[in-house]
């Protein structure tokens, strides 16, 4: 990872002036959150890529903030600009822990197989989810708002609800209808993934 992006990452969370902001830094670069992928074998799967892609998503956020407040000016006041920072910087914080370098299997042009240095995923950790994990991961360092925990907890949006589960739905419903800031983190977390970090895994769709 290069330093400007880890520079630009710790510049906006600094930028909140929120308290705790430097014990969370303190947190994220003792934790692995610094060198992690984003993921195994998808985007940013490479050391540094969850920086980056946090990045991302804070970039995006804060275009879609930008946006959104053009056409509904009363969102500058809901969903204050550091929420949107703090909950689009952190919410995958939960990926700190997750990934451990190993060798996997890859096929070359000429369809023969070759060694590659990859990660492989284990949960073994804290096994406590995604969502919930950041929230619980984030809040001995930094205090959160309402708005924040719920953005960060449902940042996956209706991909990772269990429809089965009545509870859920209207829990992520009504977090949703009361708090901006879950669409924005949501829509951020996708656009930043199919629009900011592409190409890579062409071959698996
Ligand atoms: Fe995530
Ligand atoms: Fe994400």
């Amino acid at each position: 990872m290069s330093d400007k992006i880890k520079d630009e990452f710790l510049e906006l969370l600094r930028s909140t002036e929120r308290d705790g902001v430097e014990d969370m830094i303190e947190e994220l670069q003792s934790n692995g959150f610094m060198d992690a992928p984003a993921s195994a074998g998808h985007h940013l799967n490479v050391a540094g890529g969850l920086v980056e892609h946090s990045l991302n998503t804070c970039k995006s956020a804060l275009a879609i903030w930008e946006g959104m407040k053009t056409l509904n000016p009363s969102l500058e006041k809901s969903t204050p600009k550091d929420s949107v920072i703090i909950a689009s910087l952190l919410h995958d914080v939960c990926k700190s822990d997750v990934y451990f370098r190993t060798v996997k299997k890859k096929k070359t042009a000429l369809g023969t197989w070759e060694d590659a240095e990859g990660y492989k995923v284990s949960y073994k950790n804290f096994p406590m989810g995604h969502g919930e994990k950041s929230v619980i991961m984030i809040l001995p360092f930094l205090e959160l708002t309402d708005a924040e925990m719920l953005a960060i907890r449902w940042h996956m949006g209706a991909w990772a609800i269990d429809k089965s589960n009545y509870e859920e739905v209207r829990n992520y419903d009504t977090a949703c209808k009361l708090n901006p800031l879950v669409s924005i983190v949501h829509a951020a977390d996708m656009l930043s993934s199919h629009i900011l970090e592409t190409g890579g895994d062409d071959e698996e769709l």
